[in-house]
Parts: structure tokens; sequence; C-alpha cells
């Protein structure tokens, strides 16, 4: 086994050899006798901005036996009728070159070596470039194919392409924005992209793709070159279609949520198309109405008949959300509370007041002779009830009421409030009940 391994391990690299040497002699050969002429172009087109220089990377080969007597760049335009006719770009004899192209050209002038500089590039500069060599004994070739090149005129502007072609963008669409010119786009970098007149660090290609685009991304595209004033004259909208997001219920009051102010409940959302539908509803006691068809859902006076909890869903043409829901409490004004509490107090005390004087007659009645008294009887045990409640509590009926006072938080001033104002104290009280219905 061992012996095998170093048998094959020598014989392999001296099969190599022979191969090696074989296809080295083949060449030799080959490019001695046999015709091999050759031009290679890098790159094949190219875009480049005005006043820009380009590189025009060449080279070349011929017959081993030839000599090379010429070598050209020629420019191929269209004249007027159709035709087309070479000028000379660079040419060997510098006296053919044309005056357009004078001092602008650099050539490599190089073993196989045809590589040419221009410089200052202009519009007319635009056309496809050849180059050419001839040799003694006739010998002559034209690189075929050439190079085309394409001057980029500014401004920039942006152009949108979408793998759906159908009509909007979507979210979820694949979408490529293309900084270029009205001729072409140039490949010279770094490009600056930006949204709403903000760059957007990350990109520095001449296309910025958005694999799938979201409502974030809608906005004013525009683009430029990195470290250069360029930028494109106009903004394109990168109009992206999304259903309702955010949806939310703002408060307008006249005030604090109270009875009897006003009310506006609207429905804000971020949605592209804008929404068309609204609708409310309204949650109470586990029943959900729909209550409106508006943005806004107004309450002229509030009152306990509107608490409860509302929502409201938007819609357009791509779909529909529902806000978070929100809950309404109408308070009974806290002036109106005091009121209210005032007007009990003085009930009371009212009541209590009404009820010493009342005992105090039935008692100056029982002091007068009783026979008058047994004829009534009933009357005298019923007084004698209320009499006796009273004497239950032996204090004053001032510290009575004061107790009353105390429980319901009655105001300082209202304590020394004169007792004719009995009859209006009832009169609040009516008009508050008849208010609550
Ligand atoms: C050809 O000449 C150009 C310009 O002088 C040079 O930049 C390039 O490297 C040369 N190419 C080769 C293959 O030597
Ligand atoms: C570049 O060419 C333009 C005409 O196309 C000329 O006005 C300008 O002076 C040239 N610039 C340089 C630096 O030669
Ligand atoms: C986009 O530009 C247009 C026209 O200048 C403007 O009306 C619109 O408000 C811009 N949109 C954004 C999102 O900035
Ligand atoms: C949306 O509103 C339009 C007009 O405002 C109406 O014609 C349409 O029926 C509404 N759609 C729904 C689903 O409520
Ligand atoms: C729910 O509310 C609607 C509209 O206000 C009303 O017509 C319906 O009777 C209510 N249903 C129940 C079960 O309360």
């Amino acid at each position: 086994m061992h012996l095998k391994k170093q048998v094959i391990s020598k014989t392999k690299p001296l099969k190599g050899q022979h191969m090696f040497f074989i296809s080295i002699l083949l060449q030799l050969t080959l490019s001695a006798v046999s015709a091999s002429w050759s031009v290679s172009y890098k790159p094949r087109s190219m875009c480049v901005f005005e006043r820009s220089s380009v590189d025009f990377t060449c080279s070349f080969d011929y017959p081993y036996l030839n000599t090379l007597k010429t070598t050209k760049w020629f420019k191929l335009y269209q004249k007027q009728d159709g035709s087309q006719e070479g000028i000379f770009v660079y040419h060997s004899m510098a006296s053919e070159i044309d005056q357009l192209y004078k001092d602008r050209t650099v050539y490599a002038n190089q073993h196989k070596n045809c590589s040419l500089q221009l410089h200052n590039v202009s519009k007319s500069d635009r056309g496809k470039y050849f180059f050419r060599l001839e040799t003694n004994y006739l010998g002559k070739f034209t690189g075929p194919g050439g190079i085309y090149l394409d001057i980029a005129v500014l401004p920039f502007r942006v152009t949108v392409t979408m793998q759906k072609v159908n009509g909007h963008i979507h979210e979820g669409d694949s979408v490529t924005l293309r900084c270029s010119t009205e001729t072409c786009t140039p490949q010279q970098g770094p490009f600056a992209w930006y949204k709403n007149q903000l760059l957007l660090p990350q990109a520095t290609e001449n296309e910025l793709q958005i694999s799938s685009v979201s409502h974030n991304d809608f906005g004013n595209y525009s683009c430029g070159l990195r470290n250069s004033s360029i930028t494109s004259a106009d903004e394109i909208l990168l109009d992206v279609r999304y259903s309702p997001k955010n949806v939310e219920i703002t408060i307008l009051t006249s005030g604090k949520m109270e009875q009897g102010n006003s009310l506006t409940l609207i429905c804000k959302s971020n949605a592209n198309p804008a929404v068309t539908n609204y609708t409310w509803f309204k949650i109470r006691d586990a029943n959900i109405s729909s209550i409106g068809f508006d943005c806004e859902f107004s309450i002229k006076a509030a009152s306990h008949k509107d608490d409860g909890q509302y929502f409201c869903t938007a819609k357009n043409d791509m779909g529909s959300q529902n806000s978070t829901i929100i809950t309404l409490k109408v308070e009974v004004p806290t002036s109106n509370r005091h009121f209210l509490l005032t007007a009990t107090a003085v009930f009371f005390f009212v009541i209590a007041v009404l009820l010493v004087l009342f005992g105090l007659i039935i008692r100056r009645k029982q002091i007068t002779p009783k026979k008058l008294d047994t004829e009534q009887t009933p009357a005298v045990t019923v007084t004698e009830d209320i009499y006796e409640n009273l004497r239950q509590s032996p204090e004053s009926e001032e510290s009575h009421t004061n107790l009353i006072y105390a429980d319901l938080k009655l105001p300082s001033s209202n304590s020394e409030r004169p007792r004719s104002n009995t009859q209006e104290g009832y009169a609040v009280i009516y008009s508050l009940l008849s208010y609550k219905d």
C-alpha cells in the first residue's frame, strides 16, 4: 500500500509537466504561424458626466510576423443623409486627428496596449468608438463592437420601477428608485439620496431598492452626488397606498367634560388615499350601536345619557382600522353639586326646627286641662311619640342641626342663613329634581 502511493505521486507531476510543455509549444507555433488579430475593449459602454474624463481600456494583438505601422481610434457619427462616417479621435500620425479631439486625447502607446483617455467630454462626444490597427503587408483590423460612450446631461431625475407594474404602489411591493439623467445613468458615485430633503445615509448607489415597501416609505425623493451640489431638480413622490393606520380619537370640549357642555369626538388617522368612510360606535351595557358616519361626532349638551365607551372605524380603498376605545363619563358640574348639598342641609335644618316648634306647641297643650285631652286621645299618642323621639336627644336642637351640618360639609356662611330662606330652599330642591329629569 505504501509503495503504490509513492509510485502514483511520482508519476502524476511528470504527466502534468508533459502536458504543460506541449501546450506551450502549441501556443508558440500557433501564434507564429496562424493570424490572430484581436482587439478587446473594456468596458463596452459607459455613461459619464459632461466635462469629466473617460478611460477606454483596450488591448490588441496581431500575427507574429507583422510589423505595426498605424494605430488609430475613430468615432462613428451619423451624417445628415443617414450614412456613417468616422472621424479620428486619435491617430499615430498626429495631423490626422480631428480638430474636436486634438489636445483632449492621451494614447497609452505601449506594446499591445491601445488604451485611450478622453478629457472634458461633452454632449457631442456621444457615440461609438473603435480601435483600428494596420501593419505592413497590408494587414488591417478594426476591433469589432467598439465602445459606446453616452454623456449624462444634468439635472438628475428619479425614476421609479416596480416589480408589479399594475398601477399604484401598495405596501409589500418591491420598488426600485433609479437616479439617472435624461440620457443615461452614470456609474460615477457615490450617490446621495434624500427623502423629504433629508439625506438617507445608507444609500450610496445610483439605485435605491426597497424590497418590501411600507407606509413609512411614502414621501418625496430626490438624488444627487455626495460631496457635490449636484442634485435632481425635481422630487418624485413615492405614493405608497395603505389602509388607515394609528386611528385614534381626540376629544374637544368647551371646558370640562361636564353636564351641559358641548363635546366633539374627532376620529384621526393616517391613510393613503384619504379615509372615505368613518363609522362611530357606542358601547353601552354590552350593546354596540353605530351612532355616526362623519369624521366628527358632536354632542351639543352632554348628559349622563352620553356616558359609555366609544370607538371609530376609518376606512379607505385599501382597508379599515378601528380606533382604541375611549370611555366618556359626564360629570355633574361642581357648582351644581355645592348647590345641591347646601339645599339638602337647609332642608334638614328647616325640618328639625319645625319639629322642635311642633314639639313645644304640643307640650304647651299638655299643660292645659286633661278633660279636653281625653277626647283627642289618638292625637296625643302620635304627638307623644314625636315628643319622645325628640327627648331621646336631650341636647338642644341647635346641636342636632350642627350634626347634619357637619355631615353635609355645609359652607360656613350658610350656618348663619336666616330662617326666612326656608321657602327658597324648597324651591331649589324642587327645581333641581325637575332639572334632573
Ligand atoms: C495600458 O495603458 C494604460 C495607460 O497608460 C495603463 O493604465 C494600463 O495599465 C495599461 N494596460 C496594460 C495591460 O499594461
Ligand atoms: C471643456 O469643454 C468646454 C466645451 O465643451 C469648454 O468650454 C471648456 O473650457 C473646457 N474645459 C477645459 C478645462 O478645457
Ligand atoms: C411632496 O412634494 C409636494 C410638492 O412639492 C408637496 O405638496 C408634498 O407636501 C410633499 N410631500 C411630503 C410628504 O413632503
Ligand atoms: C362610504 O361612503 C360612501 C359615500 O360617502 C358611500 O356611498 C358608501 O356606501 C360608503 N361605504 C360603506 C362601506 O359604508
Ligand atoms: C342597542 O342599541 C340600539 C340602538 O341604540 C337599540 O335599538 C337596541 O334596542 C339596543 N339593544 C339592547 C339589547 O339594549
